[in-house]
């Protein structure tokens, strides 16, 4: 056959009739020189090696697969598909893909790879990776093959190829991935037992699925681990000579595979999920599951209890069953700070107990959620904010100055007046003597009116009410909760009682006002946030609209602000004082710089806030020392969720645990403490950062589109001007200051980049948002006024608690500015000092319940000369 050519027809026949001349043809095309030219001699060399293939001796069938290699190498991927040639060959392969010879299954593997990258042209990230290609008609066989094989150099053969096939498939390994998990586990065992040389092709298998298969190892990082850290100790035993049945491996191959186990541990640890296991929790007995535990720990005080179990755990995140509750409590701040961050965790429970005060339903702010909560709160706060709440206004401050004058007045005054039971003989009782004051600013308001010195004792009774709702029930709401049928056992039905006639007295002492504006209400002057409900109201009936609004509704979002307002915050007030009797040198200091920057002349104003540093401290200091709302109002899971690593069910009740944050040694290092300083600079400026967080919440921010919604405040205005309370002089002096300092706190727009008047970058607007540059806007101390309509078209830094989907107190702002205020004017004009013969409550006397609340004690009240 010397001189003959591939194209020779005399050649073609002969070879077709002679499988020996075939193999002779193909070796001389091989090594003639053929190489790069092979295209154009295709027709002539495919059908010989094609037949080569057909071969009934293996040995043929190797020579015949290596020449389609060698074809399949030197042709392209057009002349490869012409007239189906390639549809061809990949037929003549797949039929030998069940052949069960280990040294076909190599070669044979090896051009099927070939020729699938030249056919399928491989997956690439334009491709739908999930539609079925013929890599997966190849896997399906090979796969079944491995599977089930027990001859030792075939399972060698497979895991030698299977590298090659599931690197080119790529992506499409993924479909493959239980069955080739299921293989390697397997092959791996034995490999570990006695294969030990086959431990490294299966681990390079492995490689290329761990490579391929990212999006799934998280999924089956258990079972990798498993199977990797079993053939470590299996190796390891073997190479220490340990393996009872195994003989001693390698040192070459020790060293190779440990190397491999090591590459796909670290892949499977970084892409292995946070760990999604069950919290560790005490264990649960009956009626009452873990609560029993948290009684005995310390039933007095149950965020203590909280604290005291998260630490015998040892965890941050405390997993319990409060009855069939599944709960859990987060003990650190940055578990905190994620609850309040993220709205899955937003919801409320809804419980026997959250509708007993409200006529058998859930309705008002505290423990409503989902679309009711939503509208009812954005619309409370707009429009409350109309009427100065929630913002830096003039109407606002002249409101609480008005309290604050009469309060002075009041203990200035040899009698007691009309308040003789909470002030005589230069004695106060505390916290009652603050809670007229408190109410009337809030009553400006909600109804646009305040009650003179004679109807105090109406309020003080309200404030009564209030405290017992808060006082009687415990922060879990705990037995009552789980058990309801406890309210018909007890004097005061194991709280019940408090907390629903407590709810009832305020909730009919609204009712009062809502039935007096529905006698005088008019369309054309609106007068307080009454009025505009009762519009709200008017407007659903005539256009026959159902929602929310509704007047049980009214009555009960009013009460969820007086409560709080009538309790919590002559509460914070009071503990203020506490500290302060225990700590005189800080009183005095205190006084000393309010001396030293308000004088005695006038009285305290919010302009002087960033100008007292260590008062703001104080109260910093007391929000820390004294968590009023230790477990904040506690959150219902509203889906299925993680949280620091572990799975939280939906309707899981979520605890932050303020108390823990506050009083964490790691964050504070002395949080038994009394210490204002911590929150001050060598320089003895308040430090910008405050990560206490007595309100819950954190920092909100604003939507671009409600602050397009605000409307303008004049109506409003008329309508006080006409019907309501007359403005003072003070009033329109504190308008026109604003109207005036307006144009100078404007904050100028440049660009996206929002600045304040010191040239400050303090918001930037996106395309749907405004995000808050100040990280803490409490510790902006310069807010400026938001009364005027110059600064409400710029209103960057107002605060933002209209923000669907947060949950955060709603009388933050209120609270904070109210105690500011009265407190600076107190320590202006008195001071204070236990009554002779009477003792004061210690740092820690509180009385724990929905929050918790100082007892009642007299103060001596001393004018400063
Ligand atoms: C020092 C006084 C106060 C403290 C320490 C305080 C603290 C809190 C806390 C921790 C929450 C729970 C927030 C959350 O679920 O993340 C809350 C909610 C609330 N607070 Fe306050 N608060 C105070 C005063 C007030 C006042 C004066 C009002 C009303 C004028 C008020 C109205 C509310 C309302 C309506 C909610 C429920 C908000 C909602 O669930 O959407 N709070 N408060």
């Amino acid at each position: 056959m010397s001189g003959t050519t591939i194209g020779d027809p005399a050649a073609r026949r002969f070879v077709q009739t002679t499988t020996t001349a075939a193999l002779t043809v193909i070796w001389t095309g091989r090594h003639s020189g053929l190489v790069p030219y092979l295209s154009e001699h295709l027709s002539s060399v495919l059908p010989t090696a094609l037949i080569t293939v057909d071969d009934f001796n293996t040995e043929t069938q190797v020579f015949g697969i290596s020449c389609l290699e060698h074809i399949i190498e030197h042709v392209t991927r057009t002349e490869l598909n012409w007239y189906g040639q390639g549809d061809v060959i990949y037929k003549a392969l797949e039929r030998l893909l069940y052949h069960r010879e280990a040294e076909l299954v190599r070669p044979l593997l090896r051009c099927v790879v070939l020729l699938l990258g030249k056919l399928e042209g491989g997956y690439t990230s334009h491709d739908n990776n999930y539609k079925w290609s013929r890599y997966d008609d190849v896997l399906q066989i090979v796969l079944q093959n491995t599977e089930h094989e027990q001859n030792i150099p075939l399972r060698r053969a497979y895991m030698d190829s299977l590298p090659a096939l599931l690197d080119a498939s790529k992506m499409g390994v993924i479909r493959w991935s239980k069955r080739l998990l299921r293989i390697l586990r397997e092959y791996l065992e034995v490999a570990g037992y006695s294969e030990h040389d086959s431990a490294i092709p299966t681990l390079q298998v492995l490689k290329v699925y761990l490579e391929h298969c990212q999006p799934r190892i998280a999924h089956n990082s258990e079972a990798l681990f498993q199977m990797l850290l079993r053939l470590l100790y299996d190796i390891t035993k073997s190479s220490e000579g340990d393996g009872v049945q195994s003989q001693k491996i390698d040192s070459r191959v020790f060293q190779e595979t440990v190397d491999l186990i090591e590459e796909c541990l670290d892949v499977v640890i970084k892409n292995a999920p946070v760990q999604a296991h069950n919290i560790g929790s005490p264990p649960s007995l009956p009626i009452y599951g873990s609560y029993w535990f948290v009684l005995l720990c310390n039933y007095k005080y149950i965020y203590k209890s909280f604290d005291t179990l998260a630490r015998w755990y040892n965890t941050k995140l405390l997993g319990l069953h409060l009855g069939p509750l599944p709960t859990v409590v987060a003990c650190d701040l940055d578990t905190v700070k994620e609850i309040f961050a993220r709205p899955e965790f937003n919801g409320r429970l809804d419980c026997y107990i959250s509708q007993a005060r409200a006529m058998g339903v859930t309705l008002g702010l505290f423990f409503t959620d989902s679309d009711l909560w939503l509208e009812q709160r954005r619309f409370t706060l707009r429009h409350l904010r109309d009427y100065g709440f929630a913002r830096r206004s003039g109407l606002q401050e002249e409101n609480i100055r008005q309290e604050v004058m009469d309060l002075l007045a009041l203990l200035n005054s040899s009698k007691g007046r009309e308040d003789y039971d909470v002030f005589h003989d230069g004695c106060a009782l505390l916290p009652q003597l603050f809670c007229p004051g408190m109410i009337n600013c809030l009553w400006s308001v909600l109804a646009g009116d305040r009650f003179p010195p004679e109807a105090h004792k109406k309020l003080r009774q309200v404030a009564e009410a209030s405290f017992h709702f808060v006082k009687d029930v415990e922060p879990t709401g705990g037995a009552l909760v789980l058990t309801p049928w406890l309210r018909h056992f007890g004097r005061n039905g194991f709280g019940f009682n408090g907390l629903v006639k407590g709810t009832g007295y305020v909730t009919e002492f609204f009712r009062e006002a809502v039935k007096d504006h529905k006698k005088n209400y008019s369309e054309d002057s609106l007068r307080d946030f009454i009025d505009d409900y009762i519009q709200e109201l008017k407007k659903n009936d005539t256009k026959n609209i159902v929602n929310s609004f509704s007047e049980d509704q009214l009555l009960l979002l009013a009460t969820d602000l007086i409560l709080p307002t009538a309790a919590t915050v002559p509460a914070m007030l009071t503990f203020t004082l506490i500290m302060l009797l225990h700590h005189p040198q800080v009183m005095l200091k205190a006084q000393k710089e309010i001396d030293g920057v308000v004088g005695r002349d006038r009285l305290p104003s919010l302009d002087d806030r960033s100008s007292l540093p260590y008062l703001e401290a104080i109260q910093r200091e007391v929000h820390r020392r004294q968590s009023l709302l230790p477990l904040s109002v506690f959150r219902r899971c509203t889906e299925d969720t993680m949280l620091n690593g572990y799975f939280i069910p939906q309707h899981t009740l979520v605890v932050p645990n303020l108390w823990s944050v506050h009083n964490d040694p790691e964050l504070w290092g002395d949080p038994e403490n009394f210490r204002p300083e911590r929150f001050l600079d060598e320089e003895g400026r308040l430090l910008r950062k405050d990560i206490t967080m007595p309100f819950g919440g954190g920092h909100v921010i604003r939507r671009e589109k409600d602050r397009m919604s605000e409307r303008p405040l004049q109506n409003k205005e008329k309508g006080r001007r006409a019907i309501g309370r007359p403005r003072t002089e003070l009033m329109d002096q504190a308008q026109k200051d604003m109207e005036d300092k307006g144009a100078d706190w404007r904050r100028v727009a440049q660009g996206e980049v929002w600045r304040d008047r010191n040239g400050r970058e303090c918001a930037r607007r996106h395309a749907e948002k405004t995000t808050l540059i100040t990280p803490d806007r409490y510790s902006n101390l310069d807010l400026p006024f938001t009364d005027s309509r110059v600064f409400c078209e710029s209103i960057a830094l107002e605060h933002a608690a209209t923000e669907a989907g947060r949950r955060v107190c709603a009388g933050e702002t209120f609270s904070r500015f109210t105690i500011y205020l009265f407190l600076a004017a107190l320590l202006q004009n008195f001071t204070f000092s236990a009554p002779e013969g009477k003792p004061i409550p210690g740092l820690d006397d509180v009385i724990s319940g929905f929050s918790v609340s100082p007892p009642d004690f007299w103060v001596k009240v001393v004018p400063r000369n």
